[in-house]
């Protein structure tokens, strides 16, 4: 008879510990929304409920300007915007990031330029060196699954070639590198806070920065209303203020609400979600045939996602889907295959002479599958648990630690 619930057998996670809901909408916010004076505001333009947004995030990420946009596309729009890139202008992408990290880049008419991973999915600071020329504008990193990238040796690519570093800290939320808070080392951030991020409001995201004029220039390009116009001090842009560029990409204040009322219960989250990591790595690192990614020393991930390394080898005639399929038959819902998050070079907009991206002359090179081997390498091999939260979070791990030891003790039956 089968042990593995794929084939038949008992599921090991009982019915309580399969269903994690996040984000939490609390009573509190249920109660807000029942509030007069809350649903005025959230149908003016010039809604307090997303200045609370703003002043929440400004404290919880150490930004001095943070501007609320519809979504994490929006905000990375808005930042290679506000940077000033111009048509023809090199950017450098990591190879392996959400697509929304490069393809803005198409609608300015730039040039993102793919760059290979290093051995923890991040981008690897070798592979930027060799692909800056004099053409490049900027360096977009994204801390992939909240795990910080290798901040120094970016750094000093940065200084030594004096191309400013974007950040796309959408997975990053509270994630530090020697205790400085991702999503401050560019000269601009983009967050997005939408669908399962760690903080999120369904539809949302953010642009951070310290830069006066990075944030000027971005709230002209999609907020102009009324409150936003008083925000223009810079004088050659104050003849835009009323129009903007003629872009909406204002967050929707409900949005905003269910947005701040997360932020302000993420520093305990963020604690139990390390509590959770710290039993997984402890338990991963003696169960064979899985492995975990380096995470860089001095660095403290969000863990938006916990990677996990499933070794073909060890499982020989098992793949990886098969594999987490099983893994969610036992109950252990939180595992999953991150099938959103390829390599770009999958994506026809970055592999092809498409029909949408035509004018863009100068983009002489498309890319290929199997062009960046450490990006392929790491895609093949990962999985991923969400992490939990709250007082049930160690019931959690420990089912999701018993069916993954399930599995891989049973998986001859898989075979
Ligand atoms: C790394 C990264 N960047 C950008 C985005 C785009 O954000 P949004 O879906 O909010 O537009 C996502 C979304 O999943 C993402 O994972």
């Amino acid at each position: 008879m089968s042990k593995l619930a794929i084939k038949g057998g008992v599921q090991c996670v009982p019915k309580k510990y399969q269903n994690f809901k996040h984000p939490k909408i609390t009573k509190d916010f249920f109660k807000r929304l029942q509030d007069e004076k809350f649903q005025n505001e959230i149908c003016s333009f010039d809604s307090p409920v997303v200045s609370d947004f703003q002043e929440e995030a400004k404290k919880l990420f150490n930004l001095k300007h943070v501007l609320p946009t519809n979504s994490g596309t929006s905000a990375l729009f808005e930042m290679f915007y506000a940077l000033g890139l111009e048509p023809g202008d090199e950017v450098i992408v990591p190879s392996y990031t959400f697509f929304a990290t490069g393809t803005p880049l198409f609608v300015l008419k730039c040039i993102p330029v793919l760059v290979d991973a290093t051995d923890n999915g991040n981008i690897d600071p070798k592979d930027i060196e060799r692909k800056i020329t004099t053409k490049t504008k900027a360096i977009v990193i994204t801390h992939m699954w909240g795990i910080p990238c290798d901040m120094d040796e970016i750094i000093k690519i940065s200084k030594k070639y004096k191309v400013p570093i974007l950040e796309d800290a959408s997975h990053a939320h509270g994630a530090t590198y020697k205790g400085r808070v991702i999503g401050t080392f560019g000269v601009c951030s983009a967050w997005s806070l939408g669908a399962k991020k760690l903080i999120t409001g369904g539809q949302g995201g953010m642009l951070g920065t310290n830069n006066k004029e990075i944030y000027q220039k971005a709230v002209l390009f999609g907020h102009a209303n009324n409150k936003r116009i008083k925000e223009i001090t810079i004088k050659n842009l104050l003849p835009y203020s009323v129009s903007g560029t003629g872009l909406n990409l204002r967050i929707h204040p409900f949005s905003a609400g269910v947005i701040t009322e997360q932020m302000k219960e993420y520093p305990k989250q963020m604690r139990e979600r390390q509590e959770v990591a710290d039993y997984l790595i402890s338990e991963i690192e003696k169960i064979p045939g899985s492995g975990l990614p380096r995470i860089p020393k001095g660095s403290n991930p969000s863990w938006y996602g916990f990677p996990i390394f499933f070794d073909t080898d060890f499982f020989k005639g098992v793949d990886k889907e098969t594999f987490v399929s099983a893994l969610n038959a036992e109950g252990a819902t939180s595992f999953d295959v991150p099938h959103t998050t390829s390599p770009l070079t999958e994506y026809p907009v970055f592999n092809e002479r498409g029909v949408f991206f035509e004018r863009i002359k100068e983009i002489k090179k498309y890319y290929q599958k199997g062009d960046f081997k450490q990006t392929e390498l790491f895609n093949k091999r990962v999985f991923k648990l969400t992490l939990w939260y709250g007082d049930n979070r160690m019931n959690y791990a420990k089912y999701h630690i018993l069916a993954l030891q399930k599995v891989i003790k049973n998986i001859g039956e898989l075979r």
